[in-house]
């Protein structure tokens, strides 16, 4: 199983960025600790980082037919992008918003996510840490996904053994 982690403007800047609200962790230690992680759990893991909106759409519709799942923090492009909202949703996949900060409880034009809406889930406020949180969240989706398809392949072919003894 593969997962593509997207992130946005400026956090290429983590560790030199606002320290005193993003923290000084850089944007290669928080992806060291993900591909350690994916290592760990059997998960193939590649990044994309972007300053620019349609690179970011770019990106996303190429996880269609080659990745089981997305990992986003659409950084400023949350609060305006709805060609990142419509990829999102294009492609179907299940996907898990992250946030660094506790964005509501920031600026009131950070506190609307016009991506959370066709996101499985978002994780907000725990700093480096939701990411590890995100790849947990996005592992029980794909082996509950995993898990339906199987059920519903066994249905299927139950279906079918009984189609022929008749
Ligand atoms: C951010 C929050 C956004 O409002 C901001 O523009 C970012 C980072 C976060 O991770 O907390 O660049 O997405």
């Amino acid at each position: 199983m593969k997962i593509v982690v997207i992130q946005g403007p400026n956090l290429n800047m983590l560790g030199v960025r606002e320290q005193n609200i993003y923290g000084n962790m850089k944007l290669e230690q928080i992806h060291q600790n993900m591909k350690g992680f994916a290592e760990q759990n059997g998960l193939e893991i590649e990044f994309f980082q972007s300053n620019l909106e349609g690179e970011i759409v770019d990106r996303i519709q190429e996880c269609l037919g080659e990745a089981d799942g997305m990992i986003i923090n659409p950084a400023a492009l949350t609060h305006n992008s709805i060609s990142i909202r419509d990829a999102i949703s294009a492609v179907s996949l299940p996907t898990i918003e992250v946030h660094l900060t506790n964005i509501h409880a920031r600026e009131e034009f950070r506190q609307k996510s016009l991506t959370a809406g066709v996101c499985a889930g978002v994780i907000a406020g725990f700093g480096p840490f939701g990411y590890h949180m995100a790849m947990i969240a996005i592992m029980q989706i794909l082996n509950e996904v995993k898990a339906l398809k199987e059920q519903q392949k066994a249905r299927e072919e139950a279906i079918k053994a009984e189609a022929n003894q008749e």
